[in-house]
């Protein structure tokens, strides 16, 4: 991994040699584990030029808008496969067999339930909170169940936390929406998919039972797929740093869903649906693109640009396959939230400013149109993308627990005051 080096020449300092280490595909990188012993750091706010360590999971080629989970293409997975086989495939690092699969699907179904006590913790909550604070309690508060795999350096025990975890989230961001509705929440059933259970439990009440549409199902399903992993994101990467200090699996999950929070990561999703009922018209487009570009105004085009994409995200491409059909199956004819999305893009697509910055349309540019035509809630987007993204951050969990690592603790460039003592109150001025 480590033929070859880099050198460093530091002014009056001897020159230091720094490993580069080659990976199977993308950039090598550049060992700087040594430099600590010539008393200085890297600086690297944002972790713009930062590998924050070594994975196996997935590989996200930017420049030529390439994704691979495991080796396979989103393309491909997205088509040929489901999310519970794209659960396996993350968290184990091959496709499974028939018979893994069946016994993988069959383990997760029997653990969709929750604890009948967490009900208790939503009435903590007002019915208009937000759906991702409700969701970041009732995560977190599964830390305080599973006395049973509290050991994270025991394989079960982290074998189970995910299994758990890849099971309960349907259930918890179905109880989430419940609460918000006022509605009873509705238990898991054994007898659904995966993505059948969550539709179910989001929009059945006990009152009618309703069959779930096949062709809602199979969306939901693709869309879990597209949102299941992506390499260091924040979120990824805060799940990462709070597993390091041993944390308890589920408030490592809890804390990753805070992350994701954020309109620049997860958030944004929700935030393109708002911003298209602001732009409103086609005709109000340019004046958009105009405060888009404008730097005294903190409007950005929510749903586009990417830190690592730097052509257009192979999930967008996708997802917006996946919004055609899901339209076309429901009869939606013209959705005017499509029309002005496509028109934006078409729009910004040939606008210098968009062209040099390479910014395109992302993840979350269509997600929400499909989510909507589904019938889910804009408030509930985000926690569409945390339920798919959990198998992502407990897998990057798992990879980082299951060899040697070190605590994360970054250090810094500090600027503030020398040493200076400090004076009595009355002589203060
Ligand atoms: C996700 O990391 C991941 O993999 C995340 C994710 C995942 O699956 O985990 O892919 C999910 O978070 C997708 C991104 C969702 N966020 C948005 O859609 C919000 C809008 N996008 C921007 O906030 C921004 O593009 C980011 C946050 C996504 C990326 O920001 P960077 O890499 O820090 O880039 P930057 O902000 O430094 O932008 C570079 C330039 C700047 O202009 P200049 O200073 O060079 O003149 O591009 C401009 C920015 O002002 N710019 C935008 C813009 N995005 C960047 N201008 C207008 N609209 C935008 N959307």
């Amino acid at each position: 991994m480590a033929d070859k080096k880099a050198q460093l020449i530091i002014e009056g300092a001897a020159p230091v040699e720094l490993p580069i280490l080659t990976g199977t595909v993308g950039p090598d990188v550049i060992d700087v584990r040594s430099l600590t012993a010539t008393g200085r750091f890297t600086f690297d706010p944002g972790f713009m030029s930062t590998a924050s360590c070594e994975s196996k999971i997935t590989y996200i080629d930017g420049d030529n808008g390439i994704l691979l989970h495991r080796g396979y293409p989103i393309e491909q997975l997205a088509e040929k496969s489901d999310y519970l086989e794209t659960c396996y495939l993350l968290l184990n690092g091959e496709l499974p067999t028939a018979e893994q699969k069946a016994q993988f699907v069959s383990t997760v179904k029997n653990h969709t339930m929750v604890h009948e006590q967490l009900k208790t913790f939503f009435n903590g909550f007002r019915r208009d909170a937000h759906p991702m604070a409700v969701m970041c309690g009732v995560v977190g508060a599964l830390s305080a169940f599973y006395h049973d795999s509290l050991d994270i350096n025991n394989p079960q025990h982290r074998e189970i936390s995910a299994i758990r975890l890849v099971a309960k989230m349907p259930t918890l961001a179905a109880m989430v929406y419940k609460y918000s509705m006022g509605q009873p929440m509705m238990y898991p059933r054994n007898d659904l998919s995966y993505a059948e259970n969550f539709l179910h439990m989001m929009f059945n009440t006990p009152c009618e039972i309703k069959p779930i549409s096949p062709v809602l199902a199979k969306a939901m399903d693709r869309i879990f797929i597209l949102h299941a992993d992506h390499e260091q994101n924040a979120s990824t990467s805060t799940v990462r740093l709070a597993g390091s200090s041993g944390a308890n699996p589920f408030a490592c999950i809890a804390a990753g869903i805070a992350a994701l929070w954020g309109p620049a990561h997860g958030g944004a999703n929700e935030a393109v649906l708002t911003m298209l009922d602001e732009i409103g018209d086609v005709s109000n487009i340019d004046k958009f693109i105009a405060k888009a570009k404008d730097k005294n105004d903190p409007f950005k085009l929510m749903g586009f640009g990417h830190r690592v994409y730097k052509n257009r995200d192979p999930r967008a491409t996708v997802m917006k396959q996946t919004c055609d059909e899901v339209l076309k199956e429901l009869g939606i004819q013209n959705d005017p939230q499509l029309e002005l999305a496509m028109r934006l893009e078409e729009i910004a697509l040939t606008d210098p400013y968009f062209i040099e910055r390479s910014l395109y349309p992302n993840v979350d540019f269509y997600s929400g149109i499909i989510l909507k035509a589904i019938g889910i809630p804009t408030s509930m987007f985000t926690v569409i993308f945390a339920l798919a993204r959990t198998v992502g951050w407990i897998s990057h969990w798992k990879e980082m627990l299951s060899s040697p690592y070190k605590i994360g603790r970054p250090r810094q460039l500090y600027t503030g005051y020398e040493s200076r003592d400090i004076t009595k109150l009355e002589d203060r001025k």
